[in-house]
């Protein structure tokens, strides 16, 4: 197999069947030693974060492929660290699409004027567009459209899935006791051009709360499949 792109937390292969091998690293993001899923470099390396990770993805593309919400899953080795899925090209250089239930993190930092921490959101999503250097500007659907990133029809697909994903890992948390505030979710087209969830669904892109109190990573993995 060819390695194609080495990532921040996980390396991606092209597999000789023309789909996709995703191995999950020890690596977190986060800033001097201190994890935090919107950050844009390696922070810290965990011992088991990897195949931490993994799990709480497959359990989530398994209860999204159960409701046939379309993704790239297709087949998870947790010993190996590593998951096999549909080969996507990406809109752009890559874009994220964030869910928000409370006003935490760049949302807070922009809006701070106007709304106080952990303020309720009504599944408020936006879109930002993958680019380091430009630490992910959001970005708006003129925007996408005029840039020629994304068609506005293709932009009323990614906000509708992205509530209805958001909404299935929300309510999945609820039931540990759990609260969701906020997600980031990547999509793609499949070789038919029709869009679908890729990436990982784990602690890694989302803030989880407990009775008010921040949940790490890895002890929402814990919490979620105990
Ligand atoms: N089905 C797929 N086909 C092709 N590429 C994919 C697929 N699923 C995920 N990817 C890409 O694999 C890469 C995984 O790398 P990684 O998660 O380490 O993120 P990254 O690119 O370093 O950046 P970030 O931390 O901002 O997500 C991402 O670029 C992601 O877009
Ligand atoms: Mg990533």
């Amino acid at each position: 197999m060819e390695l194609v792109y080495k990532g921040k937390t996980k390396d991606v292969y092209k597999l000789e069947d023309g789909n996709v091998l995703l191995t999950f690293k020890d690596d977190v993001t986060g800033e001097d030693g201190v994890f935090d899923p919107g950050a844009n470099t390696v922070g810290l390396t965990i011992e088991g974060a990897g195949q931490s990770g993994l799990r709480m993805t497959k359990f989530f593309f398994e209860k999204l492929a159960v409701k046939e919400i379309p993704t790239h899953y297709m087949d998870a080795d947790i010993e190996s660290a590593t998951m096999t899925v549909k080969p996507a090209t990406v809109f752009g250089k890559g874009l994220e699409v964030i869910c928000r239930f409370r006003a935490v993190g760049s949302f807070l930092r922009r809006y701070g004027a106007y709304c106080e921490e952990g303020q309720p959101l009504d599944a408020f999503v936006e879109v930002t567009i993958k680019d380091d250097d430009r630490n992910d500007p959001p970005i708006t659907k003129d925007a996408l459209a005029q840039l020629g990133i994304l068609t506005e029809d293709e932009y009323t697909v990614l906000v509708k899935l992205t509530k209805e994903i958001s909404t299935v890992v929300k309510e999945e948390l609820a039931a540990k006791g759990l609260e969701l505030y906020d997600i980031k979710l990547e999509f793609g087209r499949d070789p038919e051009g029709n869009i679908m969830l890729i990436d990982e669904i784990s602690g890694g892109n989302m803030r989880v709360y407990q009775d008010g109190v921040y949940v790490t990573p890895l002890d929402l993995e814990k919490l979620v499949l105990a």
